[in-house]
């Protein structure tokens, strides 16, 4: 492994923001990511749309430069991409950014674990007199598929016409940092009128590159050791510097419930954003919290608020709980947007 230094000297370094970007790379990709984001923001700012950044999936931390063994984060991206569906149903236009191979808005209805395409194409053959020239064989949709896929399809389809979904992908904890704040520096020229809905599951130790072996760790020495670094917290940054007017809202995860909503209240104290959606490994598709500052008379937080989301998917199987967790942070983004419009007149 390469022994090099800590970049300030120190071992077991916490990065800040600013020690991370000036010492780590930026992805190759970055610059024609930037200039897609950009003219996307323009055509959306043009049409008046109210723009969501989704986050979906989880990050990589790579042990290795040239990379056969890394690190990965827990989630498929069920919450981002079905989430992102609803926020453009409720016409936001949504910058999607997730992570590889992870699920994306429409296509997830039909994952190739889950629901595999394949399973519902059935094959018309044809009689041989039939066939003078071309194909002898058809395919068509399994008629008790065919209603669902045409919504999806045809939602999907006006979705591409109106231009109003962007996707972007990473890989690695450091692709997502660099790519998070590349994105909200841009976004933060819609004012109020942009939404963070922080859904990735983000690593929170790396490897710095001046750390990393550069080729295949070698096995035969007995155990292996690894000391991280730790991420920077970048929500911070975020919230004071890069897109100071934004709504964001922010997930914690836990599998122990008791520690849910003295999480979330830590990290709303710790960076000053607007919502926490907490949820618990096992119960998250049915039921989440979200906890927020309380406003007081003088609009400063006095505390912290929690209101709990639960649908029953006993009686309602197919019911999707991000579309009660988009509506609600639809009215709350509407909420935000007039109490800035009410506080420059008074
Ligand atoms: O995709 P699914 O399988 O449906 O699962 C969805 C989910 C459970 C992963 C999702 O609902 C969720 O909870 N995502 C956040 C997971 C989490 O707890 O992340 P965290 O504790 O690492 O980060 C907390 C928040 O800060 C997150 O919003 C994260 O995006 C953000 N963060 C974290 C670290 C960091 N360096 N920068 C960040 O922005």
């Amino acid at each position: 492994m390469a022994t090099s230094q800590q970049p300030d000297g120190q071992s077991g370094t916490i990065f800040s923001a600013e020690t991370y970007f000036a010492t780590q790379p930026p992805p190759p990709s970055l610059e024609q990511d930037v200039s897609r984001v950009k003219d996307f923001l323009q055509r959306q700012l043009k049409d008046g749309r109210k723009v969501v950044l989704v986050t979906s999936g989880g990050t990589t931390v790579p042990l290795e430069l040239n990379v056969v063994r890394f690190l990965d984060n827990f989630s498929a991206g069920t919450r981002g991409a079905t989430s992102a569906e609803y926020f453009l149903k409720a016409g936001y236009a949504v910058i999607f950014m997730h992570r590889q191979f992870s699920l994306q808005p429409f296509s997830r209805h039909y994952s190739h674990s889950t629901h595999p395409f394949l399973d519902f194409l059935e094959i018309e053959e044809s009689s041989p007199k039939s066939s003078t020239s071309g194909p002898s064989s058809r395919i068509n949709v399994r008629p008790s598929e065919e209603p669902h896929l045409l919504e999806v399809l045809s939602t999907y389809k006006a979705v591409q016409r109106a231009g109003t979904l962007l996707t972007l992908n990473f890989v690695t904890v450091n692709d997502y940092l660099w790519l998070l704040r590349a994105v909200s520096q841009e976004m933060s020229l819609l004012g109020r009128h942009c939404l963070y809905y922080l859904a990735a599951a983000v690593s929170d130790f790396f490897l710095p590159r001046q750390k990393m072996s550069v080729h295949k760790i070698q096995s035969g020495k007995g155990s292996l050791h690894i000391e991280m670094d730790q991420v920077p917290k970048i929500l911070k940054p975020l919230v004071a510097e890069w897109t100071r007017e934004g709504f964001i809202v922010s997930f914690k995860l836990e599998t122990d419930p008791d520690l849910l909503i003295p999480k979330a209240c830590q990290a709303l104290a710790r960076y000053g954003h607007q919502v926490v959606i907490g949820n618990d490994l096992h119960r998250r598709k049915f039921e989440v919290v979200f906890v927020s500052p309380k406003a007081s008379a003088e609009s400063k937080p006095s505390g912290y608020e929690e209101s709990w989301l639960r649908i029953d998917l006993n009686k309602n199987p197919q019911k999707e709980i991000e579309e009660d967790i988009v509506a609600e942070l639809v009215g709350r983004h509407e909420r935000w947007i007039r109490d800035a419009i009410v506080t420059v007149r008074t």
